[in-house]
This record gives C-alpha cells, structure tokens and sequence, in this order.
C-alpha cells in the first residue's frame, strides 16, 4: 500500500516554493507529483530584504513574515495534494525545509533559522508536519548542514560506480560516495547560483541567466577570477557549509573593485560560472580523485555553461543530471525532505555525523501533529 509523504523546499535562490508528493512505502521512493509554486512578489521582496539586513527587522516583522511564509508553504501543499489527486488524509506527513533567513553554524553558539511556521502548515492543511531540521545537529556540535547526503547515499550510492552528487542551488554542495565504502562525505563548496543571480538581475531582466545563455558571450576574467577564489571558504577543511551571509552582491562588488582592471557585466557573469565549476570540480578532486560519474541537481543543472565547465574540469569523469539515474534534478532537494520526515517520524537519524560534524547522528526536526491524529 503507498505511503504518501510531501516534502517543501525552498532554497537559498528563494526561486519558488518546491512541493512534491512522494510514496515512500517501497526501498526506492516513488515521485507522485512535483511543482514549483512562485513567492508571491510581496513575500519575496520580504525574504531578501531580511536577507540582506537581517538587523533591520523587528520581532514583530519577523513574527509575521514567518507567519506569512508558513501559510504560503501550507497552501503549496494543499494545492500540491490536490493536484496530485489525493486528499490531505491520505498524507502521513510534511517535510517542511522551511526558508532559511540566518545561517551562522559555527562557533559555541551556532544557529541557523529556516522560517515558515509549522504550525499553520499543520493547522491549515491538517497533516503531521516535520520542520526545524537544522537545529538539532547544530546543537550536537554540527552545521546543521548539508542534510541531503543521507538521501543521496540511499538513492544513488551503487557497489559498481564512485559517484558524486552535486547539487547546485543558490549554494552548492557535494556528497561523495565511493563503491567501495559505507563512510561518505560530503559539503558545502561555496556559491552555486546565488551570485550569478545576483549579477544577473543588476544587468538584465530576469532573476537568473536562462541555461547560461548570457554568460556564454562573456570570458573569464582571470584576475577576478583570483580574486574572487582567494577566498578562506574555498581552502577551509569540512565539516563546513555557507550562505548568502558570507557570499553575497556586496562581497562580489567589493572583489571587483579589489581586481585592479574594470571587468564587462558580461564577462563577470562568464567569470562567476567559472568560480561554481571550479569550486565544485576542486572540491572533489581534493576528496575523491577515482570519481567516475557525477550526478547534478538544483537548479544549476539547467545552466549549459555550467554544466560544459564541470564536465571539462572533471574529464574522463561523467557529468549528467540525475534524470536518467532516477529523479529530476529540480525535485531531488524537496524529496530528500519528504524522506527525512519519514527518517523523523519512524525514529531513525537523519544526519552524517562525517558530514555536519556532530557528534552522534540524531533524529532530526519537530513534530507538529496534525488535526487527524488530534481528534
Ligand atoms: N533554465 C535555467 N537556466 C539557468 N539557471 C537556472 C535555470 N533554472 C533554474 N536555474 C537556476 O537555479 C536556481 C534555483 O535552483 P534551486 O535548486 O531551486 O536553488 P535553491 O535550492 O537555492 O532554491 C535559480 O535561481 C537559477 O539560478
Ligand atoms: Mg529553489
């Protein structure tokens, strides 16, 4: 009998809001349904202004925008159960990423803030929500991030091939999992899409540079190109993970202006997919030298440019979407939330300690119980 399980995600891009419905009952989950439902404009105004000036925001502001957001997620699910033909009873559960506003996980008092209150998402739609992923493996001394490796691990680990999974959201990150061996790896490499967004919206129309297309008639500005690698994060050892607190629009214009020569709006486009390839290609060259097929998800594997970089940095290695290993690249990140409330629900870990840096695996995320098992 299916198990249905819906998972929401929406990442550092603040792109949309991602909602699949999955049966999760067989060893490989099924994907039911799948859709991105925009921000409306309002909300996504609002997300990257607390973003950017996270200081300037009262409690009350945040109050309601987490208000706000967590009514946005809930009528996503609804619509998304609802096209998928099913009814909200017949969900066993939410996972529910949350929209990361503050992502600071390293020292004593790490913490990370996914918004998006749960509470209406399990009032509103009357399913079992699982959110607030993060925390509990900051507190047991990891990042609280990538949480995704566990999922990779599941559904694309194989005894025959040592692949990495790289998936390229506004931040990109890596898991390595080798044929031989149960132990995997994986992190944060630094900025996937989120400065090529950024660069973009400033220079043309559009929130993003479709399949590349612009950046493609621009060259790589070397000196930039230095500049903007001589950044600590690249050579810091994992456990690690980031966000746009560390590598924002503020942070490129000040590179820029560090690089000595003016570089065309378009050739910093060209030079930022250069950055992405690199830093993911370094990354796992560093870590796995025997890796022969890459599988790319998020949103930056619809980016050609991008997509020819990696596959001439990491040569003879193969690099392709996830697509014909199973799962669409745009669906993979919410349904590993789908899975990870499963993990929660049924009282297994979520976390890698050799991933976060915690201490101990933990079951991941709160409960909030919805109004079926209430009544
Ligand atoms: N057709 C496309 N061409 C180039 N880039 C794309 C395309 N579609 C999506 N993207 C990029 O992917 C980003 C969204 O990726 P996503 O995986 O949803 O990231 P996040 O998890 O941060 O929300 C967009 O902001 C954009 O940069
Ligand atoms: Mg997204």
């Amino acid at each position: 009998m299916a198990e249905y399980y819906l998972g929401l995600m929406s990442g550092t891009s603040a792109d949309g809001i991602d909602a699949v419905v999955a049966d999760l009952s067989g060893r490989i989950p099924r994907l039911v349904f799948a859709h991105t439902y925009p921000w409306p404009a309002s909300l996504r105004k609002k997300i990257f202004a607390t973003i950017a000036n996270p200081g300037n925001v009262s409690l009350a502001e945040f109050g309601d925008l987490d208000a706000a957001l967590g009514e946005a997620f809930a009528e996503a699910a609804v619509a998304a159960v609802t096209a998928a033909k099913l009814h909200c009873s017949q969900i066993t559960a939410i996972g529910s990423h949350g929209q990361t506003l503050f992502h600071a996980p390293d020292g004593p008092r790490g913490f990370s803030l996914q918004a998006g209150d749960a509470n209406h998402i399990a009032e509103i739609s009357g399913i079992t929500t699982v959110a607030d992923f993060r925390r509990r493996d900051i507190a047991a001394g990891g990042q609280g991030a990538p949480l995704v490796p566990a999922f990779h691990q599941m559904l694309f680990q194989t005894p025959d091939v040592s692949r990495a999974i790289v998936n390229i959201g506004g931040m990109a990150n890596i898991t390595l999992l080798p044929k031989h061996c149960d132990t995997i790896s994986g992190f944060d490499t630094g900025p996937g899409n989120v400065l090529l967004d950024a660069w973009h919206e400033r220079h043309r129309h559009g929130s993003y540079d479709p399949e590349g297309a612009w950046s493609s008639g621009g060259a790589v500005s070397t000196p930039l190109l230095e500049q903007l690698l001589a950044h600590p994060y690249f050579t810091q050892p994992p456990p690690k993970s980031t966000g746009r607190e560390v590598f924002c629009r503020a942070w490129l214009e000040e590179r820029i202006e560090h690089c000595g020569q003016p570089v065309a709006p378009v050739d910093v486009q060209r030079t930022l997919v250069e950055l992405t390839a690199r830093t993911i290609a370094d990354a796992i060259l560093h870590y796995e030298t025997e890796v022969e097929e890459i599988l790319v998800c998020g949103g930056g594997a619809h980016n050609e440019v991008l997509m020819l970089r990696l596959a001439d940095l990491l040569d003879p290695a193969i690099v392709e979407s996830t697509e014909p290993y199973g799962l669409h690249p745009d669906w993979v990140e919410a349904m590993a939330f789908a899975w990870l409330a499963q993990r929660t629900l049924t009282g297994q870990p979520g976390n890698i300690p050799a991933v976060t840096g915690a201490r101990h695996s933990v079951v991941l995320g709160a409960i909030y119980t919805g109004r079926r098992e209430a009544s």
